[in-house]
């Protein structure tokens, strides 16, 4: 190849153009580079171009010189231009074959359902909310002054007995313990907030049972606790009735019969009528056609007056009753066990 500065101008750009050209048909990365190595590199045209500048005078030198970097730069631009849109074609092919649609995953697998013992929890909620209650939550960890003190069960108290439970190895010996029903937060609104109180208080207990179709050691309870100008036992069965319709439907009502609690005086235990035979006696209920939910009563003055409310000004009633119960009631299941034991042909029942 002869040298002539008149003919450089047209060589680089035929040279350029089909560098250019070569490019933009390029398929990878690879391809690109090796274009371009063939282009600017050792062994290319540029190069050869750039030995013959020794023959020329200084001044053309420098102005061929200058042309050729020219074109080697505007060659190596344009692979970069390349292997950046080589790129961005590859993250968008990428995106569309490899993303996860997660709407589809959610759409064909199972997403679980709700544990029953909560299923009933909210339905409970929502009951007694639409009955005009207000819901309020306490720790399970208690002192045994609020599990047990203020509920007028002093210590040694026979009553403690039916309320074993499990003590915390936490502040001194015998005061902290986990709570063996939901009572104390009871105690804690009646501390917190005065008169007039309408709520329930849902929650998880413990009792030191052996384990076994009706009863587990870590159960769920929800209590109620109405205090007001006046508040009379009337009002306490009307409330237990009213609640036993709009839970179970019409056919179940309920009955009082007398029992016994430190913390409410007159005390008495619920029944409703049996769900499985609507009252005409099966093996349930031992054909009495009733079955036994929960207790419940008239607040005790010892309890007003240790949360500091006048005994004389206010009363109220208390109630209380299993969840786990209840589930096992209005679902028939027979061993109550199953609510623990995170079976999937169980679980997947309800
Ligand atoms: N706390 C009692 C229990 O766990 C139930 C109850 C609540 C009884 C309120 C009377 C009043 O057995």
């Amino acid at each position: 190849m002869t040298f002539a500065l008149s003919t450089l101008a047209g060589e680089l750009a035929t040279i350029e153009s089909d560098a250019v050209g070569r490019l933009s048909s390029a398929g990878s990365p690879e391809e690109v580079r090796a274009i371009s190595a063939e282009a600017v590199g050792k062994r290319s045209p540029l190069a050869a171009l750039n030995q013959k500048l020794g023959g020329l005078a200084a001044e053309e030198r420098k102005v061929a010189g200058a042309q050729i970097q020219a074109a080697r730069s505007r060659i190596m631009d344009a692979a970069a231009g390349v292997l950046e849109s080589l790129s961005a074609l590859e993250r968008a092919r990428r995106d569309a074959t490899e993303h996860l649609d997660l709407t589809e995953v959610l759409a064909t697998a199972s997403r679980g359902s709700i544990n029953l013992v909560n299923q009933t929890r909210d339905r409970l909620e929502d009951t007694f909310v639409g009955m005009g209650f207000a819901v309020a939550e306490g720790p399970e960890v208690e002192t045994d002054w609020h599990n047990f003190g203020a509920l007028n069960f002093p210590p040694g108290h026979p009553a403690r007995d039916n309320f074993d439970t499990l003590y915390l190895d936490y502040g001194e010996p015998g005061t902290t313990l986990l709570r063996t029903h939901t009572s104390p937060v009871q105690v804690r609104l009646m501390q917190s907030q005065p008169p007039p109180i309408y709520a329930v208080m849902p929650g998880r207990c413990y009792r030191k049972d052996t384990p076994d179709a009706r009863h587990i050691p870590g159960f769920s309870q929800i209590e109620g606790l109405v205090i007001d100008r006046g508040i009379t036992f009337g009002d306490l069965a009307g409330t237990i009735d009213t609640f036993t319709h709009a839970y179970f439907g019409p056919k179940i009502g309920s009955r009082l019969r007398p029992a016994y609690f430190p913390f409410t005086e007159p005390s008495a235990e619920f029944e409703i009528t049996c769900t499985i035979c609507e009252g005409k006696g099966c093996r349930t209920c031992s054909g009495t056609g009733w079955i036994e939910l929960g207790g419940c009563g008239m607040v005790h003055p010892a309890v007003f007056e240790a949360c500091g409310i006048d005994p004389e000004l206010w009363s109220g009633f208390a109630f209380g009753f299993g969840i786990d119960r209840l589930a096992q009631m209005r679902h028939e299941i027979a061993d109550m066990r199953v609510l623990l034991d995170n079976d999937l042909r169980f679980i997947t029942q309800f």
